[in-house]
């Protein structure tokens, strides 16, 4: 099963498959994490890679979590981690460079002027249109607090469960993958 096929079948399991249509397309498998060889999950397919890796290191936490009453609620924790990076379809672009033939990503003027955390946000909007409002405020935060702090990116710090379970599974697999980039993987 790939990837996508994994998350679609999730968004069933918490009955959030016409939300999750906003993010589960063709498009997002193909596209980047970033926009440099040396940052993580760069290169095409890299941004599925990773909100995979996220979505499984959130709610695998969360089981432990649930063990010791500190669990969160799942579904939001799903449509979190899934939501949290969409904005990275708008912040990178694909090139064929002519004389290799190889993709190259690179960003663009959207990374400076609104940047994937605004544009998660906005698209998160437009996707849980008939979801509750307390329930889509509680993504919002985690998606806006996904980078831990201002000086990352982010316009406020994780201030619930949810946000810190994002903003730490986020972080170990950007961190976890930037080792083999340094060994020269990328
Ligand atoms: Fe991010
Ligand atoms: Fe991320």
């Amino acid at each position: 099963m790939s990837n996508l096929e994994w998350l679609i079948d999730k968004a069933k399991e918490y009955g959030v498959e016409k939300e999750s249509e906003f993010v589960l397309d063709g498009r997002f498998a193909t596209w980047s994490g970033s926009s440099k060889p040396t940052a993580h999950h760069y290169g095409t397919g890299g941004l599925l890679e990773h909100v995979t890796e996220v979505v499984k290191l959130c709610l695998q936490s969360n089981e432990y979590f649930k063990t010791i009453d500190k669990g969160v609620d799942d579904r939001l924790l799903f449509l979190a981690a899934l939501f949290h990076d969409v904005g990275k379809i708008w912040d990178y672009e694909s090139y064929t460079d002519y004389n290799t033939g190889e993709i190259i990503w690179k960003s663009n003027d959207h990374k400076n002027k609104i940047h994937h955390i605004s544009r998660s946000v906005i698209v998160w909007n437009e996707a849980s249109v008939n979801m509750k409002q307390e329930e889509r405020d509680e993504v919002t935060h985690a998606i806006l607090a996904h980078h831990g702090q201002r000086a990352w990116g982010s316009p406020v710090e994780p201030q619930t469960r949810l946000a810190w379970l994002l903003h730490t599974c986020d972080h170990m697999s950007a961190r976890m993958d930037d080792c083999d980039r340094k060994n020269g993987r990328a």
